[in-house]
């Protein structure tokens, strides 16, 4: 039998996983559980870039691996875990640091952009972010990564880091490629449609996956379309009701074609109802097995110790190769 692919992805802890988050990642990562060997990160130590409430983070890593399970993850399928709890990121961090350049780093449009955002708090941290997330991937000889657009120019440097490493000390890492699920839509923010939904934009611009009912009807009332009152697919002349009709679609199965034909002449007001409710149907369950997790201590605790142990074996001999190689003090003699 053929070994299965391995595939690496991670999410940050921090804010609310989104409707986007949903459709984009976790939705899909369920779809590849048996077809792949998948391991899934928490980066708890990329978030620390910025900075954060520490009581509120670690609230937030938890809620995340709980968003996980709800989500319908399988622990035992898929290895889930926290970053930080897997000491050879960190390591494997330092070292790629040493073979990465100062020049590459610059050039990294979210350093750029977070800088910005960030001004008085440009670290180092910040800059050696790319690195840190090429070391969550080539520990563990990853083929595939799933990502967003957002995060291609990251996942073409850990391609350089692992090719350079390759070519100085011969085959290390495996050269990942990223992976671009087949289904799934581009979630765009509700007030600014033209902008994908980010949980770390105003509240009333996304929709998160633990919004209770009534909460998403009101942010879909609220959310933006346009003058006409035709529901009709044009991202370029109504981005507001594209986006809600490809959200539809991708939650439904539901054609753009059907969906314009259903509410043809009824308005936006019922549209959107419907939308709401499509949103209620797919987020409900999901809540509901998020409550009785998180009230589940034990459970949670297995799981990501578990997850963690798991990795930390995957890890190890990608580990001990690179030490050997760029010459490290042997730990056995
Ligand atoms: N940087 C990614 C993001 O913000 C998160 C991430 C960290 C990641 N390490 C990763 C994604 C490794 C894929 C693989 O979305």
């Amino acid at each position: 039998m053929e070994a299965k692919k391995r595939i690496f992805s991670g999410i940050q802890p921090t804010g609310n996983l989104t409707l986007g988050n949903y459709i984009g990642a976790l939705r899909n990562f369920k779809l590849l559980e048996d077809e792949y060997d998948c391991l899934y990160a928490i980066v708890d130590s990329h978030a620390i870039t910025v900075r954060q409430d520490a009581a509120e983070l670690r609230k937030a890593c938890l809620r995340t691996m709980a968003i996980f399970l709800a989500s319908g993850l399988d622990p035992e399928k898929n290895i889930l875990f926290f970053q930080s709890h897997v000491h050879q990121h960190a390591e494997l961090a330092w070292i790629l640091d040493c073979y990465t350049y100062m020049g590459e780093l610059s050039r990294m449009t979210q350093f750029k952009d977070k800088s910005k955002k960030h001004a008085d708090n440009i670290n180092c941290g910040l800059f050696a972010y790319p690195v840190l997330m090429a070391a969550d991937i080539l520990l563990y000889q990853t083929d595939l990564v799933p990502i967003g657009v957002d995060q291609k120019q990251h996942l073409e440097l850990a391609r350089n880091i692992a090719e350079r490493f390759n070519s100085l000390y011969g085959g290390t890492f495996a050269v990942p490629d990223g992976y671009f699920p087949k289904v799934g839509a581009k979630v765009m923010s509700l007030q600014e449609p033209t902008r994908k939904m980010s949980k770390s934009d105003p509240e009333e611009t996304y929709i998160a996956i633990l919004d209770k009912p009534e909460v998403i009807r009101r942010k879909l009332r609220r959310a933006v379309t346009d003058s006409e009152a035709d529901v009709r697919f044009d991202p370029e002349l109504k981005p507001g009701v594209s986006n809600l009709m490809s959200i539809l679609s991708a939650l439904t199965g539901a054609s753009m074609d059907a969906i314009a034909a259903d509410f043809s002449g009824k308005g936006y007001g019922a549209f959107k109802d419907a939308v709401a409710d499509a949103f209620v149907a797919v987020l409900e369950p999901i809540q509901k097995r998020y409550d009785e997790i998180s009230a589940d201590k034990v459970y949670l605790e297995k799981v990501m110790l578990e997850g963690a142990e798991r990795a930390d074996r995957l890890a190890a001999p990608t580990m001990r190769k690179v030490r050997k190689k760029v010459g490290l003090a042997p730990t056995k003699l």
